[in-house]
């Protein structure tokens, strides 16, 4: 059979190889006294709060379950409105947010919706490995910009201008980003903004992480600089529904009918199960258990990085948000007599029984010296963790 060569550009996801590897070698260690540990989980290990799961089986119960406007159900859509103001003192009508089937969808839609055959998308390596994906899938190149510590593995102003060229169509962000869990510093992200701006291209971040944000120095919405910004957001990580596949993006007005014809075609409508019970996300008592959670993560971090630079494995930008920590393995690989991060990834596995993410689908860039550890797992299971790579890398 042939397939095409739009499917052909769209690289596997080789961590998913480490992964497989993992679930295998956690089967043989299940009955042992050193289970595996997985530090390379990409979502909560939180699940929805009671009123969700509640409001979710009523509308099984009460058969509410026809198809929504392809936009969304317009209470969750004014529901998410809210929250944008209470949240973060950002105004953003209703009518300019849009539901989806995830993050994923979201992503899928901007890039459908703009961006032409050949057009180019500046962004950040290392970055979350499908975005290059969506942008290819609409027929457009990833040009993958090398960054800093110093940038927060972020691009900056300078970057963008000097790689600007006569195809580039815009950028796209990801602010606290998958794998460095570091935001885009308020102040840069303006200057960018701006440069973009000035070029008649796009600005599209993805703040999924928003909600997750430790930091009152970087926990703003992108929403603020502007109507032309294209947010991308979800219900999977602050609101732990990775599973319910509920997403949302807000547009600039002009381009929602746009979004909205796409979205017609190609989903009909997300979930409305899950847009049913996502109403429930913003009642009072699960926004308090939410933030419970928040704080959670917040004091996983605390421990978890000042151990990992303890034991050889420095985390040169403290993430600010979600639940990562982007490691620089070198030192800790050649205690092991290991080469690069996918051989230090596994040694991890085979020797601590702890399950980490490689750098190399992130990008190309010093991907080869850094890992990606998960702190979405309890503190206990994080103690031990630290514990086992002590014992190794003494
Ligand atoms: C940066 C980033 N964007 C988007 C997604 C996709 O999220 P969703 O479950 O909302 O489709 C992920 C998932 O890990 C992510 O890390």
């Amino acid at each position: 059979m042939q397939f095409s060569t739009r499917a052909e550009r769209i690289d596997p996801f080789y961590v998913m190889e480490v992964a497989k590897a993992a679930q295998a070698k956690a089967q043989e260690l299940a009955n042992t006294d050193s289970p595996m540990i997985f530090l390379n989980i990409g979502e909560p290990d939180f699940t929805a709060p009671p009123l969700v799961q509640e409001a979710a089986a009523r509308a099984i119960h009460n058969g509410t379950t026809q198809y929504t406007p392809a936009l969304g159900l317009p209470e969750l859509r004014e529901r998410i409105s809210a929250w944008y103001a209470q949240r973060f003192g950002v105004e953003v009508p209703a009518r300019r947010i849009i539901i989806t089937a995830g993050a994923s969808a979201a992503l899928q839609l901007a890039c459908l919706a703009t961006i032409n055959a050949g057009d180019e998308i500046l962004m950040p390596d290392p970055s979350y490995p499908c975005n290059r994906h969506f942008v290819s899938a609409a027929e457009g190149t990833a040009v993958m910009v090398p960054t800093t510590a110093a940038e927060r593995y972020q691009l900056s102003a300078d970057k963008v201008q000097a790689h600007w060229g006569d195809k580039t169509r815009g950028v796209l962000l990801a602010s606290p980003s998958n794998p460095t869990g570091t935001s885009i510093a308020p102040d840069e992200l303006a200057r960018i903004h701006d440069v973009v701006r000035a070029k008649g291209g796009l600005t599209i971040i993805d703040e999924i992480y928003l909600g997750l944000s430790h930091d009152e120095a970087f926990g703003h919405s992108a929403l603020a600089l502007g109507e032309d910004i294209i947010s991308i957001n979800s219900f999977s990580k602050y609101f732990n529904m990775t599973g319910w596949r509920l997403g949302w993006m807000v547009v600039p007005e002009a381009m929602v009918p746009v979004v909205e014809r796409v979205a017609q075609n190609l989903f009909i409508c997300a979930s409305t199960i899950a847009q049913h019970a996502a109403l429930a996300c913003f009642e009072p008592e699960s926004i308090a258990e939410y933030e419970r959670r928040r704080a959670e993560f917040k004091a996983r971090r605390d421990y978890f990085i000042p151990a990992l630079e303890a034991l050889g494995l420095p985390v040169p930008v403290k993430p600010d948000g979600a639940f990562y920590a982007w490691a620089d393995c070198r030192g800790a690989a050649d205690k092991l007599g290991v080469k690069g991060s996918w051989d230090f990834a596994y040694a991890l596995m085979d020797r601590a029984h702890l399950a980490i993410t490689p750098g190399r689908d992130f990008g190309s860039y010093e991907t080869a010296d850094f890992v990606r550890f998960s702190t979405a797992n309890s503190m206990a299971q994080l103690q031990e963790a630290v514990a086992r790579m002590q014992r190794l890398l003494a």
